[in-house]
């Protein structure tokens, strides 16, 4: 086992059990009477990660004290939409490698993988309506569509290096960070107590772990569009460079452009657009020195989780309030 997986294990070591019956729904649902559907969820099956986002549910129910009997299920259905979107994301990037295994696009084909996402998407929507309550189901759908608009979005702005950085993390926050942020406010949301219609816009718990959520999850785009540029697909265990090759410009790279010479930046929009470049983020890191941007993202990450753990000093001193702290620890600090 690596040493970031046990890591992550001993991370989560508090929430030991409730993960355990989280994959066994998770696992459950993947199931179909269709022999190529079950081939296939098997095979996203083995996409098995982090699973950062189920944790987070059944942690900050914990640590809020807020922990019901339905939680290990909303934490199921947050990580099937998380894998839906994972699947169809590696469509948009052309991905071919995720969690150390072939992408469903690459395993089988584009199609494929649009229809399986659908397939995970719609089982998870129809696991929350078993849900006492409809908050899951309004809050995951608000989330999913702010989740969509922010792929837009980024689609629309490919190749612009006048991108502010307000914009960037704008798009960031919807389509990563509105996910974490999710899982933290129905992790202090969920209750046991009967369907009520609607849930209070002011539980200042619940939001004050909505904004933990986010602001969290927005640190972790931040590092992982570090990675892109200058991870390995061998420690990163996922293709990398891609966000060069479809013309993204992440933070790093923005960082870089605004401070270049006229020169430094015809020669960065050269590597992004002219055809025929093999390999785009390396001849990128090869030839620009892009240090001081991933220094500055990297600082701008951490602002990020500070301003996230200052959020759970309202929370008791408890075991599970100390592994959401050692998350921001850890989402800084990954390396995959
Ligand atoms: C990270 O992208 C962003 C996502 C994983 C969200 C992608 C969402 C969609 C494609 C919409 C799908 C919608 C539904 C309803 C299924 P990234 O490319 O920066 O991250 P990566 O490095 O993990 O690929
Ligand atoms: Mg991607």
């Amino acid at each position: 086992m690596s040493e970031i997986r046990s890591r992550i294990q001993e991370l989560l070591a508090p929430i030991d059990s409730e993960m355990l019956e989280m994959n066994a729904i998770l696992q459950a649902q993947l199931e179909d009477d269709s022999p190529a559907v079950r081939d296939m969820t098997s095979h996203v099956g083995r996409f098995s990660g982090k699973q950062l986002r189920a944790a987070l549910v059944l942690l900050v129910a914990e640590a809020t004290g807020r922990k019901s009997h339905e939680h290990v299920k909303v934490a199921a259905i947050v990580e099937m939409i998380h894998l839906a979107t994972l699947v169809h994301d590696d469509v948009l990037d052309g991905a071919e490698v995720r969690r150390r295994v072939a992408c469903v696009n690459e395993r089988w084909d584009n199609q494929i993988a649009i229809l399986l996402g659908d397939y995970l998407y719609s089982r998870a929507f129809g696991l929350s309506t078993t849900l006492a309550s409809r908050l899951t189901s309004q809050l995951l759908a608000k989330t999913t569509s702010r989740l969509c608009s922010g792929e837009i979005e980024q689609s629309t702005q490919r190749y612009d290096f006048e991108l502010t950085q307000e914009r960037y993390e704008f798009i960031c926050a919807a389509k990563t960070a509105s996910l974490y942020g999710a899982a933290c406010e129905l992790g202090a949301r969920v209750s046991d107590q009967a369907a009520s219609g609607s849930f209070p816009e002011d539980d200042e718990l619940a939001l004050s772990m909505a904004c933990f959520g986010e602001e969290l999850g927005l640190a972790f785009q931040i590092i992982d569009d570090c990675l892109d540029l200058v991870g390995d697909t061998e420690v990163v265990g996922k293709s990398v460079g891609t966000d060069v090759e479809d013309g993204k410009v992440t933070l790093p790279v923005l960082h870089v452009y605004r401070s270049a010479s006229e020169e430094t930046r015809d020669h960065i929009r050269d590597i992004y657009t002219k055809p025929g470049i093999e390999k785009r983020a390396v001849r990128l890191r090869e030839s620009v020195d892009l240090t001081p941007g991933l220094e500055y993202a990297k600082e701008r990450a951490e602002e990020l989780v500070d301003r996230a753990m200052a959020r759970l000093d309202v929370l008791e001193d408890t075991a599970a309030r100390r592994t959401l702290k050692s998350i921001g620890d850890f989402v800084l600090g990954r390396n995959w």
